[in-house]
Protein backbone atom coordinates (compact mmCIF):
# COMPACT_ATOMS: atom_id res chain seq x y z
CA UNK A 1 0.00 0.00 0.00
CA UNK A 2 1.26 3.78 -0.70
CA UNK A 3 2.84 5.73 1.65
CA UNK A 4 0.75 9.14 1.68
CA UNK A 5 2.71 10.56 4.50
CA UNK A 6 6.39 9.46 5.07
CA UNK A 7 8.92 7.32 4.12
CA UNK A 8 9.17 4.61 7.08
CA UNK A 9 8.11 1.13 7.25
CA UNK A 10 4.78 -0.40 8.45
CA UNK A 11 6.32 -1.31 11.74
CA UNK A 12 8.18 2.10 11.96
CA UNK A 13 4.94 3.46 11.89
CA UNK A 14 3.46 1.27 14.45
CA UNK A 15 6.38 1.96 16.96
CA UNK A 16 5.77 5.90 16.42
CA UNK A 17 2.04 5.60 17.32
CA UNK A 18 3.31 4.82 20.90
CA UNK A 19 1.61 7.91 23.03
CA UNK A 20 4.59 7.45 25.72
CA UNK A 21 7.76 8.76 24.08
CA UNK A 22 11.51 8.48 25.93
CA UNK A 23 14.48 9.87 24.54
CA UNK A 24 18.17 9.96 25.31
CA UNK A 25 19.81 11.62 23.11
CA UNK A 26 23.14 12.85 23.56
CA UNK A 27 24.77 16.75 23.31
CA UNK A 28 25.22 17.35 19.69
CA UNK A 29 28.43 19.51 18.32
CA UNK A 30 26.12 23.03 18.24
CA UNK A 31 24.52 22.21 21.52
CA UNK A 32 26.90 24.78 23.89
CA UNK A 33 25.84 27.27 21.65
CA UNK A 34 22.22 26.14 21.53
CA UNK A 35 22.00 25.81 25.14
CA UNK A 36 21.85 29.14 25.85
CA UNK A 37 18.14 28.92 24.82
CA UNK A 38 16.06 27.60 27.87
CA UNK A 39 13.51 25.96 26.04
CA UNK A 40 16.03 24.61 23.00
CA UNK A 41 15.38 21.10 21.80
CA UNK A 42 17.44 18.31 20.07
CA UNK A 43 18.06 18.51 16.15
CA UNK A 44 17.62 14.49 16.64
CA UNK A 45 14.32 14.88 18.12
CA UNK A 46 12.78 17.37 15.41
CA UNK A 47 14.28 15.19 13.00
CA UNK A 48 12.52 11.93 14.11
CA UNK A 49 9.15 13.73 13.79
CA UNK A 50 9.82 15.13 11.05
CA UNK A 51 10.44 12.44 9.36
CA UNK A 52 6.99 10.64 10.23
CA UNK A 53 4.90 14.15 9.21
CA UNK A 54 6.56 13.99 5.78
CA UNK A 55 8.15 13.11 2.69
CA UNK A 56 12.15 13.67 1.68
CA UNK A 57 11.84 17.10 0.23
CA UNK A 58 8.87 18.02 1.38
CA UNK A 59 8.65 22.10 3.16
CA UNK A 60 8.50 22.09 7.09
CA UNK A 61 7.62 25.67 9.21
CA UNK A 62 9.05 26.28 12.39
CA UNK A 63 7.22 29.58 13.49
CA UNK A 64 8.46 29.81 16.76
CA UNK A 65 11.83 28.65 15.63
CA UNK A 66 14.36 29.57 18.69
CA UNK A 67 18.04 28.58 17.56
CA UNK A 68 16.79 26.45 15.25
CA UNK A 69 16.27 22.46 16.53
CA UNK A 70 13.48 22.06 13.70
CA UNK A 71 15.49 23.54 11.15
CA UNK A 72 18.86 21.64 12.01
CA UNK A 73 16.60 18.23 12.20
CA UNK A 74 14.71 18.56 8.84
CA UNK A 75 18.06 19.19 7.07
CA UNK A 76 19.59 16.03 8.48
CA UNK A 77 16.73 14.49 6.68
CA UNK A 78 16.44 15.76 3.69
CA UNK A 79 13.31 18.31 3.94
CA UNK A 80 13.25 21.93 3.19
CA UNK A 81 12.39 24.30 5.89
CA UNK A 82 11.89 27.84 6.94
CA UNK A 83 11.74 29.16 10.58
CA UNK A 84 10.45 32.37 11.86
CA UNK A 85 12.33 33.94 15.29
CA UNK A 86 10.98 37.29 16.95
CA UNK A 87 14.38 37.23 19.32
CA UNK A 88 17.43 38.29 16.84
CA UNK A 89 19.83 36.83 19.59
CA UNK A 90 18.55 33.24 19.12
CA UNK A 91 18.46 34.28 15.45
CA UNK A 92 22.17 35.44 15.71
CA UNK A 93 23.64 31.98 17.69
CA UNK A 94 21.38 29.62 14.70
CA UNK A 95 23.38 31.78 12.10
CA UNK A 96 26.55 30.81 13.87
CA UNK A 97 25.99 27.17 14.22
CA UNK A 98 24.39 26.60 10.49
CA UNK A 99 25.77 29.56 8.43
CA UNK A 100 26.93 26.80 5.79
CA UNK A 101 23.26 25.54 5.15
CA UNK A 102 21.70 29.36 4.98
CA UNK A 103 19.69 29.82 1.66
CA UNK A 104 22.11 27.60 -0.35
CA UNK A 105 21.21 25.06 -2.37
CA UNK A 106 21.61 21.75 -1.41
CA UNK A 107 22.25 18.71 -4.38
CA UNK A 108 18.91 17.88 -6.24
CA UNK A 109 17.45 21.60 -6.32
CA UNK A 110 16.82 21.54 -2.67
CA UNK A 111 17.14 24.83 -0.87
CA UNK A 112 19.01 25.80 2.33
CA UNK A 113 16.92 26.30 5.33
CA UNK A 114 15.51 29.97 5.71
CA UNK A 115 15.35 31.43 8.96
CA UNK A 116 13.22 34.83 9.28
CA UNK A 117 13.35 37.09 11.80
CA UNK A 118 10.19 38.66 13.24
CA UNK A 119 6.98 37.96 14.69
CA UNK A 120 5.23 35.12 13.10
CA UNK A 121 1.69 36.56 12.88
CA UNK A 122 3.27 39.12 10.58
CA UNK A 123 5.45 36.64 8.62
CA UNK A 124 3.00 33.75 8.36
CA UNK A 125 0.89 35.77 5.76
CA UNK A 126 4.17 36.31 3.21
CA UNK A 127 4.04 32.33 2.58
CA UNK A 128 1.30 30.93 -0.09
CA UNK A 129 -1.62 29.17 0.36
CA UNK A 130 -1.60 24.89 0.89
CA UNK A 131 2.21 25.04 0.82
CA UNK A 132 3.77 23.57 3.73
CA UNK A 133 4.05 19.84 4.11
CA UNK A 134 4.11 20.30 8.13
CA UNK A 135 4.56 22.75 10.81
CA UNK A 136 6.17 21.14 13.61
CA UNK A 137 6.91 24.08 16.40
CA UNK A 138 7.40 24.64 19.83
CA UNK A 139 5.87 28.23 21.25
CA UNK A 140 5.92 29.64 24.33
CA UNK A 141 4.49 27.53 27.20
CA UNK A 142 1.88 30.19 28.13
CA UNK A 143 2.92 33.76 29.67
CA UNK A 144 4.21 35.07 33.39
CA UNK A 145 7.13 32.74 33.24
CA UNK A 146 8.49 33.59 37.20
CA UNK A 147 11.84 34.84 36.29
CA UNK A 148 13.16 34.06 39.17
CA UNK A 149 12.52 30.60 39.79
CA UNK A 150 12.88 29.77 36.05
CA UNK A 151 16.55 30.97 36.28
CA UNK A 152 16.95 28.84 39.65
CA UNK A 153 16.16 25.75 37.04
CA UNK A 154 18.17 26.90 34.66
CA UNK A 155 21.21 29.06 33.47
CA UNK A 156 19.91 30.45 31.11
CA UNK A 157 17.24 33.10 29.55
CA UNK A 158 14.48 32.58 27.48
CA UNK A 159 12.32 36.02 27.62
CA UNK A 160 12.60 38.81 25.27
CA UNK A 161 11.56 42.02 25.82
CA UNK A 162 9.09 41.90 22.45
CA UNK A 163 5.72 43.41 23.17
CA UNK A 164 5.02 40.65 20.20
CA UNK A 165 6.47 37.43 21.81
CA UNK A 166 3.75 35.31 22.77
CA UNK A 167 5.66 34.45 26.01
CA UNK A 168 4.88 38.10 27.31
CA UNK A 169 1.12 37.96 27.02
CA UNK A 170 -0.63 39.52 30.23
CA UNK A 171 -2.88 36.72 30.43
CA UNK A 172 -3.97 32.57 29.57
CA UNK A 173 -6.78 33.84 27.97
CA UNK A 174 -4.34 36.63 25.82
CA UNK A 175 -2.11 33.66 25.10
CA UNK A 176 -4.95 31.78 23.92
CA UNK A 177 -6.45 34.03 21.85
CA UNK A 178 -2.82 35.07 20.40
CA UNK A 179 -2.49 31.03 19.75
CA UNK A 180 -5.80 31.14 17.85
CA UNK A 181 -4.48 33.42 14.86
CA UNK A 182 -1.33 31.57 14.99
CA UNK A 183 -3.65 28.06 14.26
CA UNK A 184 -5.54 30.01 11.93
CA UNK A 185 -2.56 30.95 9.92
CA UNK A 186 -1.09 27.47 10.49
CA UNK A 187 -4.37 25.76 8.37
CA UNK A 188 -4.36 27.93 5.83
CA UNK A 189 -0.90 27.25 5.01
CA UNK A 190 -1.00 23.38 5.73
CA UNK A 191 -1.56 21.20 2.46
CA UNK A 192 -5.08 19.12 2.65
CA UNK A 193 -4.35 16.25 5.08
CA UNK A 194 -0.99 17.27 6.81
CA UNK A 195 -0.26 17.84 10.19
CA UNK A 196 0.85 21.01 12.99
CA UNK A 197 2.93 19.27 15.74
CA UNK A 198 3.26 21.13 18.63
CA UNK A 199 5.45 20.90 22.17
CA UNK A 200 3.43 22.10 24.78
CA UNK A 201 4.47 21.99 28.45
CA UNK A 202 1.65 22.32 31.29
CA UNK A 203 2.50 24.62 34.20
CA UNK A 204 1.56 24.59 37.57
CA UNK A 205 1.03 27.95 38.86
CA UNK A 206 -0.29 29.96 42.20
CA UNK A 207 -1.46 26.15 43.46
CA UNK A 208 -3.14 24.55 40.84
CA UNK A 209 -1.76 22.69 37.50
CA UNK A 210 -2.49 24.49 34.19
CA UNK A 211 -3.23 21.34 31.51
CA UNK A 212 -1.58 24.15 28.82
CA UNK A 213 -1.17 21.50 26.45
CA UNK A 214 -5.38 20.51 26.22
CA UNK A 215 -6.14 24.05 26.57
CA UNK A 216 -3.90 25.17 23.03
CA UNK A 217 -5.55 21.87 21.14
CA UNK A 218 -9.03 23.10 22.28
CA UNK A 219 -8.13 26.47 20.90
CA UNK A 220 -6.59 24.94 17.53
CA UNK A 221 -9.78 22.69 16.81
CA UNK A 222 -11.95 25.95 17.33
CA UNK A 223 -9.82 27.46 14.49
CA UNK A 224 -10.65 23.89 12.28
CA UNK A 225 -7.80 21.27 13.30
CA UNK A 226 -8.59 17.84 14.32
CA UNK A 227 -6.84 16.63 17.43
CA UNK A 228 -5.67 13.31 16.39
CA UNK A 229 -3.53 12.67 19.32
CA UNK A 230 -0.71 13.60 22.19
CA UNK A 231 2.52 12.34 22.35
CA UNK A 232 4.31 12.81 26.32
CA UNK A 233 7.61 13.45 25.52
CA UNK A 234 10.58 13.03 28.26
CA UNK A 235 13.95 13.37 27.47
CA UNK A 236 15.96 11.20 30.46
CA UNK A 237 19.33 12.78 29.02
CA UNK A 238 18.36 16.37 30.50
CA UNK A 239 16.03 14.67 33.77
CA UNK A 240 17.35 16.88 36.62
CA UNK A 241 17.02 15.42 40.41
CA UNK A 242 12.58 15.78 41.59
CA UNK A 243 12.18 18.60 43.54
CA UNK A 244 10.74 18.48 47.40
CA UNK A 245 8.09 20.39 46.59
CA UNK A 246 5.85 20.62 49.60
CA UNK A 247 6.74 16.93 50.91
CA UNK A 248 4.72 15.54 53.67
CA UNK A 249 2.23 18.62 53.21
CA UNK A 250 -0.31 18.22 49.72
CA UNK A 251 0.35 17.24 46.37
CA UNK A 252 2.76 19.19 44.20
CA UNK A 253 4.04 17.41 40.63
CA UNK A 254 7.70 17.64 39.58
CA UNK A 255 6.72 18.53 35.69
CA UNK A 256 9.11 16.29 33.81
CA UNK A 257 7.21 15.52 30.33
CA UNK A 258 6.26 17.71 27.73
CA UNK A 259 2.98 16.93 25.20
CA UNK A 260 3.70 16.57 21.96
CA UNK A 261 0.48 18.01 20.01
CA UNK A 262 -0.84 16.42 16.43
CA UNK A 263 -3.06 18.05 14.63
CA UNK A 264 -4.37 17.12 11.26
CA UNK A 265 -5.56 19.79 8.85
CA UNK A 266 -8.58 17.59 7.74
CA UNK A 267 -10.37 15.09 9.66
CA UNK A 268 -10.46 11.25 7.15
CA UNK A 269 -7.92 9.13 6.91
C1 LIG B 1 10.07 27.25 23.24
S1 LIG B 1 11.05 28.34 22.30
C2 LIG B 1 11.50 27.41 20.85
C3 LIG B 1 12.87 26.77 20.97
C4 LIG B 1 13.25 25.99 19.72
N1 LIG B 1 12.47 24.79 19.61
C5 LIG B 1 14.73 25.64 19.70
O1 LIG B 1 15.10 24.46 19.52
O2 LIG B 1 15.54 26.56 19.90
C6 LIG B 1 9.84 29.44 21.70
C7 LIG B 1 10.41 30.56 20.86
O3 LIG B 1 9.35 31.33 20.30
C8 LIG B 1 9.83 32.65 20.14
N2 LIG B 1 8.67 33.53 19.94
C9 LIG B 1 7.79 34.00 20.87
N3 LIG B 1 6.85 34.78 20.28
C10 LIG B 1 7.12 34.78 18.95
C11 LIG B 1 6.50 35.38 17.82
N4 LIG B 1 5.42 36.18 17.96
N5 LIG B 1 7.02 35.13 16.59
C12 LIG B 1 8.14 34.36 16.43
N6 LIG B 1 8.79 33.80 17.49
C13 LIG B 1 8.28 33.98 18.73
C14 LIG B 1 10.62 32.90 21.42
O4 LIG B 1 11.53 33.96 21.28
C15 LIG B 1 11.29 31.54 21.64
O5 LIG B 1 12.60 31.50 21.12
Amino acid sequence: MENRLNELTGSEWLYWTNTIYETNFPPDATHRWRKMHGAMKPPALMAEIISFFSKSGELILDPFAGVGGTLLGAVSVGRQAIGIEINPMWVEIYRKIAPSEEEKDHPGQQKGPKMLLGDCLECMPGIPDESVAAIITDPPYGCQQREIAFKRETNFNMKSTAKDDFGNCNSYPEYLHKMGLFGREAFRLLKPGRYLVLMIGDRYQDGEYIPLGVMVAERLRQVGFTWKGMKIWWNKATQRPLKPYAIKSCFVPNITHQNILILRKGSKC
